[in-house]
């Protein structure tokens, strides 16, 4: 079932595009493991992808921002910590085949570990730091976050039936290299 709240595509702040992005991760997940073949490997392959713009833009945007907060060192310290462990859950999943009993596996763990990562991120952070940014940035920083996922490849190399592993290896980097350049940016005109 889709959980995806219905503004999830046109809010204007980002703060709330990030956390309707957790709703869209989670649904990502079910999706992977309801399905089978072709199909489960193209929800994971937007999976990486949203995983990679997702983490990356909380890494520019939010976390800079929360290490402000009383105690945000901390806080931003464990959260990165957790994005390390998914990042290397992730890239384990890679190496694997889809259909192998393993993949589940791992597939369940890294759900739980990112989805707790999630409320976390949605407790300690994006509720605290709504009154941080001006509407100008929240407006310019959803505008970016969005110009990336439309552009980045989710299918960097159709026909190849591993494409999964040069995603995380090349192409997934450059998706994150894109998603800084569009922050920078935007950060630039407010
Ligand atoms: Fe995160
Ligand atoms: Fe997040």
């Amino acid at each position: 079932m889709r959980t995806t709240p219905a503004n999830a595509e046109t809010t204007e702040d980002v703060v709330d595009l990030l956390r309707a992005q957790h709703g869209r991760i989670r649904d990502l997940f079910d999706e992977v493991m309801d399905s089978e073949g072709k199909e489960r490997r193209k929800a994971f392959q937007q999976l990486v992808k949203l995983l990679a713009v997702h983490e990356t833009a909380e890494e520019e945007i939010i976390h800079p921002m929360a290490r402000r907060l009383p105690g945000g060192d901390g806080i931003v310290d464990d959260r990165l910590a957790e994005e390390r462990e998914a990042k290397e859950l992730l890239s384990e999943l890679d190496g694997m085949d889809i259909e192998d009993p393993r993949f589940l596996k791992s597939l369940d763990k890294l759900r739980i570990d990112v989805l707790t990562h999630a409320r976390a991120e949605e407790r300690y952070e994006f509720d605290r730091l709504k009154d941080q940014f001006s509407p100008a940035q929240l407006k310019g920083f959803a505008a970016a976050v969005r110009a990336a996922e439309a552009t980045a490849p989710t299918h960097p190399h159709p026909g190849v039936e591993s494409a999964t592993k040069n995603m995380l290896a090349g192409p997934m980097a450059s998706v994150a290299d894109r998603v800084r350049d569009l922050i920078r940016d935007a950060r630039g005109k407010h």
